[in-house]
């Protein structure tokens, strides 16, 4: 079998040795030019003038456009067309592309777009989530929804907590930058490779702004060095952008964002202001729930709808809410556009019903994981969501008493204790989280997707398909699929990079469905290349088609054992198709995306983690010292890969909830944008003690041998690390009643003022 194997990532060969191509390697046909873009430096304002002679005056410039240069629509977005290619008279973020340049090098191009003068006319500018609620500003109208009389339940409650809860942002920070490299054909035709996880929608981006059939444009990607969602829709600045020029010059135009840029332009993921009133029982139970969801969207909508929409579904995560009231408010700012990061706004709404169940079991003096258990979803009761799809799949209670188990969560929690009962300056913190995550594109109908498989007469296999790889190993599951359904050994099959002219109307590679969608489309290229090839094996060997076999690089029929590729020769002289597409459509799902009610989930995928950590009370600093994680992924297509994400979704997730902190000036002006400012986590930062283990398990759903998606939900487990980090400050107070008021992300700083505040508050 191949699948089920931990086989290496397809290219980890051509990753650690420096071979694997990029977009930014493909060699450069002769005459290419370069690009840049200038940028707006006012948060909101009107172009009163623009002068760009200087630029255009500049050594190697070739062309300069701006929006007027379009062709084709000027405004482009994903759902709503409301982002112009280039600022429209007036500037709506401190970054917005205004203009941008071609020239002879990419440092010519570079230094010719400062020398831009532009008059600006500043207006009044909304730069946070809470400003934008406050102000009534909007990208989408804002969703609510509700289930009982919460008003009632909150105002009889015997216990009661209310709040705010502020929670930052994060930059993608894929270690490739945005890059697209753009070469003109003939007859109007265009090719551009694109760093992108959606190459259809930057196919038909590109095609909107020349005004051009889609037939027109070709969008390709080998490989992506990472894209965390930041590369779902917002690639199309690049593409789209590299594509003008190219039209503009005849010639092909290669644009690499540099980092700083890259994040000046680009969105993230949203950060929120999370306000909550909450009823509950003397044990913690919850009886009523009332949160608003403060977006902070920037000036356009993007994915805004999903993400918000996302974490509303996520607001339950492992939890039955019987009565609940959720707002959602979807805030224009004159900032990026925030678009999709790793979880799509579920870890946003997973991380507040956390930090509200967290502050229940400190008002009462229980230990937060007792809370918890109190108000799991049951398994045959109390088991529909507030979106009233029935959670049939829960495994929550096994998979977090197995993990409190081998992480000896009660014996430390005791040594914790007495850690912090001897130290007064260092303090320790533990804590335990579950984690529920829904699987599928909440848009029913991008749960489809297509394969080309390709078998030539030597026995060798080339399979295509929608889905882009970005270093999760999509192609390496979609390979060991096709090697499985075959028969044949790895090396036989070979996936081909991302084209939109082999499958066309892909689906973004996101919402983790990569393998899942894929891996049956493949599978169904393959069942239909086999039943062609078995139908033809039982004539000539005069046996039943049903007892054709394909296994280890043969082909059995009745009595005759024959090597895959002489099989093949034989077939494709007998006029066999030796090729077919595949398809696949998730069954199941539906959802109404007015009352935001249906089974938007095919199925949940689980996890738990736990984490302790030290602080230093007197400088804020912090450690994470362990960290124990168990994750569901139901039947594993390739433990090893598995692995690998569900470490590095921890280490990402922990990274956006402590250092990992956005901060713009009062001008609107992004500081933090490069890494000598914004801070990822490195190496060091990964805990001494590091235990990933994958829960047994196997999806009850039909999903591609039984396996569940796994590139998201790893990441909001990273909030054991948080959560064990208010912990520690909480323990400042010796009463075990503290109830610090820490935010994310839990840089220094914010740990310090939180442990100065529950010292005030003693
Ligand atoms: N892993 C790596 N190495 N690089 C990435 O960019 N993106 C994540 C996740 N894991 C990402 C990653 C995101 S946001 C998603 S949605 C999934 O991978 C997408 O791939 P999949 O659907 O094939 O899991
Ligand atoms: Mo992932 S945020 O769905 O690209």
């Amino acid at each position: 079998r191949t699948v089920g194997q931990s086989l290496k990532h397809e290219s980890a060969h051509l990753h650690v040795s420096g071979k694997a191509n990029y977009t930014d390697d493909i060699p450069q046909r002769e005459g290419t030019l370069h690009a840049a873009i200038g940028i707006s430096t006012r948060a909101h304002a009107k172009i009163k003038a623009m002068d760009l002679s200087a630029v255009k005056a500049a050594e190697g410039v070739i062309a300069v456009i701006t929006l007027d240069d379009v062709p084709g629509d000027k405004y482009l977005g994903p759902f709503l067309h409301d982002e112009p290619i280039f600022a429209d008279e007036e500037v709506l973020y401190y970054g917005q592309p205004v203009f941008a340049v071609a020239a002879t090098s990419h440092d010519l191009a570079r230094r010719a777009a400062k020398l831009a003068k532009i008059e600006y006319e500043d207006l009044p500018a909304i730069l946070t989530a809470q400003a934008a609620a406050e102000a009534k500003a909007y990208v989408l109208p804002p969703v609510h929804i509700k289930r009982g009389n919460v008003e009632e339940k909150l105002a009889n409650a015997k216990h009661r907590v209310t709040g705010v809860f502020d929670l930052g942002g994060q930059e993608q920070f894929y270690l490739e930058g945005q890059i697209a490299y753009a070469l003109p054909g003939e007859d109007g035709d265009m090719h551009v490779y694109t760093s992108t996880q959606h190459p259809s929608e930057m196919q038909f981006m590109v095609a909107h702004a020349l005004g051009q059939h889609v037939h027109t444009v070709k969008a390709e990607c080998r490989r992506m060095g990472g894209g965390f969602g930041g590369k779902e829709t917002q690639s199309w600045v690049f593409a789209v952008i590299a594509a003008l020029l190219a039209r503009k010059t005849g010639k092909p135009v290669k644009l690499r964002a540099d980092r700083d840029d890259d994040m000046m332009i680009t969105g993230k993921r949203h950060d929120f202001q999370i306000l909550y009133d909450i009823a509950h029982d003397d044990d913690g139970r919850i009886q009523g729930l009332k949160i608003e969801y403060r977006l902070r969207c920037g000036f356009s909508a993007d994915l805004s709808g999903p993400v918000g929409d996302r974490a509303i579904f996520h607001t339950d995560n492992a939890y039955y809410l019987d009565e609940f009231d959720i707002l959602s408010i979807r805030g224009k700012t004159n900032t990026q556009s925030n678009t999709a990061f790793r979880g799509f706004g579920g870890p946003q709404g997973i991380i507040a019903i956390e930090y509200m169940i967290d502050t229940i079991a400190r008002k009462l003096g229980k230990d937060p994981l007792d809370v918890r258990k109190i108000n799991f979803y049951g398994k045959t009761d109390r088991n529909v969501t507030p979106y009233q799809m029935t959670v049939e799949d829960n495994v929550i209670h096994e998979l977090v008493a197995e993990l409190e188990e081998t992480s000896e969560y009660r014996k430390r929690r005791q040594e914790v204790n007495e850690f912090n009962a001897k130290n007064k300056i260092l303090k320790k913190g533990l804590a335990l989280v579950p984690v529920k995550f829904g699987i599928s594109f909440t848009a029913t109908q991008f749960n489809q997707a297509g394969a080309l498989l390709h078998v030539y007469t030597d026995g060798s296999v080339m399979i295509n398909h929608g889905g882009t790889e970005m270093g999760q190993g999509l192609n390496t599951k979609v390979a060991q699929v096709v090697a499985e359904e075959l028969g044949l050994s790895i090396d036989r099959v070979r996936v081909s990079a991302t084209d939109t002219s082999k499958v066309p109307n892909t689906s973004a590679t996101a919402a983790s469905t990569g393998t899942d969608l894929n891996g049956k489309a493949a599978q169904d290229a393959c069942v239909k290349v086999k039943e062609k090839l078995a139908a033809f094996a039982a004539e000539r060997y005069g046996c039943k088609p049903e007892e054709v076999r394909f296994a280890d690089n043969h082909v059995y029929a009745g009595n005759e054992k024959i090597a895959f590729e002489e099989f093949v020769k034989i077939a494709y002289t007998a006029r066999v198709p030796l090729w077919s597409s595949g398809f696949y459509r998730t069954p199941k799902i539906h959802y109404d995306f007015k009352t935001l009610t249906g089974r938007p989930f095919f199925y949940f995928a689980y996890g738990a983690s736990v984490s302790e950590v030290i602080i230093d009370t007197l400088t804020g600093e912090s450690r994470l010292l362990r960290a124990d994680v168990l994750h569901d992924v139901g039947s594993s297509l390739n433990p090893a890969i598995d692995i690998g994400q569900v470490e590095g979704g921890f280490i990402q997730g922990a990274g956006w909830l402590t250092t990992e902190e956005l901060w713009w000036n009062k001008d609107g002006k992004l500081m933090t944008h490069a890494p000598s400012t914004y801070k990822i986590p490195s190496v060091s930062d990964v805990p001494a003690q590091f235990n990933t283990r994958l829960y047994a398990n196997s999806n009850k759903e039909d999903s591609i041998y039984h396996s569940k998606a796994v590139g998201e939900p790893p990441l909001p487990l990273g909030m054991s690390v948080f959560l064990a980090l208010r912990d520690a400050v909480a323990a400042v107070d010796d009463s075990g009643r503290a109830v610090p008021p820490l935010m994310a992300p839990a840089t220094a700083e914010a740990i310090l003022k939180a442990v100065e505040a529950v010292k005030a508050a003693k």
